[in-house]
């Protein structure tokens, strides 16, 4: 019995063993088949991949940045990853097309609202709210002085000054600043479809000042005229950048101003006097100068009473340069200089310092803003060099635009010999009487670092310098003469 027991027992010890046996191989058989077929389950791609990439397939001109053939998605052998290979069918065809359009619409109307709100953001920037005002009615100590350049600017009663194109004069005897300029006080309209924006010829107006800041309205220095159709001052026509210089000899303030039609063809100036400089000027009437063509005009009284006009011509592509008659009524016919020949120059705005002539000029593009370069002479009549553009601060694309202006004159103060104001416009074309007004400091910094290309020697200019400006306030002692200093 025992043996027969010992028999079966040693007979299943060895069908236990192949059972075993057989196993491990069935199951090493199995591992074999598996990893052949599946190699290694880490690199499965995961389902976002692969949607991920097939999209990218699919919109490659909205995500043109994100081809499947970019780095990360090279494997490591160097291969393009492609991990499931869909054949596209038309019906994907059709919805991928489709939502390609609509992308398209949706990234276009983004694009136009992202450009919309960038227009809307830079035109709060450059007309700021009229709650923002410099207000000249309101005693603020601590704004007091400051100019905003491109704020809406107040007299002393709370209205918005109307004096644009303009310039100042300074009465030595009563120590009173007169700001001279277009009241463009009425609405924007075209007279055609191609012509330019324009308001009605409304006078020039005149403000006073005793410390540049806070201005007085005087009136209209010159009225408009309402009934005769003739008149170079009906309101149908256009009569713009007003400046003033007085006469000693004669005892008369002297306007001039350039006056054209509404399609500015006649290109003429015109001359009104006055005795009293807050007016009313008497309108004397217009010419051509030298009987040629102006628009963009100036006037400029020397230190020995000389005075010029400069005025641009030949159909805005030159300057030009007169001497006036010794009563400052009439341009001297003879000896006009042509400067500037094929520059394009307009907005002219002369100022002397050390003997020196310098001219701020605009480029040439109706209402809108362009690069302002200086110039500068050793005499009204002598050559002029062209020094470049004299904006310094804010954006590259802000000085490009002169701060999104154009010059109408420069200005120099009593006590400060290397200061001046440069008065310059924002025009706004939509509403011309929304245009405002950029005041700036611009300084004489110095003699240049660099000779003339040609002679090797040193100009007797400086370099001249506006600086943009948020918000500043002339220095103390700006107002006291000079010569008072040195008594
Ligand atoms: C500018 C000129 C302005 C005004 C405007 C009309 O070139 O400087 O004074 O005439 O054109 O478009």
């Amino acid at each position: 019995m025992i043996t027969m027991s010992h028999r079966l027992l040693r007979t299943c010890n060895k069908c236990w063993l192949s059972t075993l046996l057989w196993s491990l191989a069935g199951w090493l058989v199995f591992l074999q088949i598996y990893h052949t077929l599946f190699p290694s389950s880490t690199h499965l791609p995961e389902p976002q991949d692969v949607w991920q990439k097939e999209s990218l397939n699919l919109f490659p001109d909205v995500y043109p940045d994100m081809m499947v053939d970019r780095p990360e998605m090279v494997s490591s052998q160097g291969k393009v990853d492609h991990p499931m290979k869909k054949v596209p069918t038309k019906l994907d065809a059709n919805v991928s097309g489709v939502i390609a359009t609509l992308r398209n619409k949706t990234r276009e109307r983004a694009e136009e609202e992202a450009k919309e709100k960038a227009a809307l953001k830079k035109l709060a920037l450059l007309f700021p709210g009229s709650e923002l005002s410099i207000d000249g009615s309101k005693n603020n100590i601590s704004e007091k002085g400051f100019y905003y350049p491109g704020r809406v600017w107040r007299d002393v009663d709370g209205k918005p000054i109307q004096a644009h194109g303009g310039g100042v004069l300074y009465v030595a005897e009563t120590r009173t600043f007169y700001w001279y300029g277009e009241n463009k006080g009425g609405p924007t309209y075209h007279l055609s479809k191609r012509g330019t924006a324009r308001v009605d010829v409304l006078g020039i107006s005149c403000y006073s000042s005793k410390d540049l800041w806070t201005w007085k309205f005087e009136g209209l220095a010159l009225k408009p005229e309402k009934k005769d159709k003739s008149s170079d001052l009906y309101l149908t026509n256009v009569v713009e950048r007003p400046k003033v210089i007085y006469n000693e000899r004669t005892k008369h303030y002297v306007m001039w101003m350039h006056i054209d039609n509404a399609n500015y063809s006649k290109a003429a100036v015109g001359v009104a006097i006055s005795t009293q400089p807050e007016g009313p000027f008497d309108y004397l009437g217009s010419k051509r100068p030298h009987s040629c063509d102006s628009r963009d005009m100036t006037i400029f009284k020397d230190d020995n009473g000389d005075a010029y006009i400069i005025y641009s011509s030949q159909t805005n592509s030159e300057l030009h340069i007169g001497t006036l008659t010794e009563d400052y009524m009439d341009v001297v016919e003879r000896g006009m200089k042509r400067i500037l020949i094929k520059q394009h120059r307009e907005a002219p705005a002369v100022f002397k310092h050390q003997n020196i002539y310098y001219m701020v000029t605009s480029g040439c593009t109706g209402w809108n803003p362009n690069s302002a370069e200086v110039h500068a002479a050793e005499s009204m009549m002598g050559s002029w060099e062209t020094l470049g553009d004299p904006c310094v601060g804010g954006d590259e694309e802000f000085r490009a635009f002169t701060f999104f202006s154009q010059g109408s004159f420069v200005l120099p103060l009593p006590g400060l010999p290397n200061i001046f104001i440069f008065l310059a416009d924002r025009w706004r074309p939509a509403n011309l009487r929304d245009s405002r007004y950029i005041w700036l400091p611009l300084t004489m910094d110095g003699p240049v670092d660099q000779p003339l290309d040609k002679s090797f020697k040193f100009p007797p200019w400086q370099r001249v310098s506006i600086h943009w400006q948020n918000r500043w306030k002339l220095p103390p002692g700006w107002d006291i003469p000079q010569r008072w200093r040195l008594l």
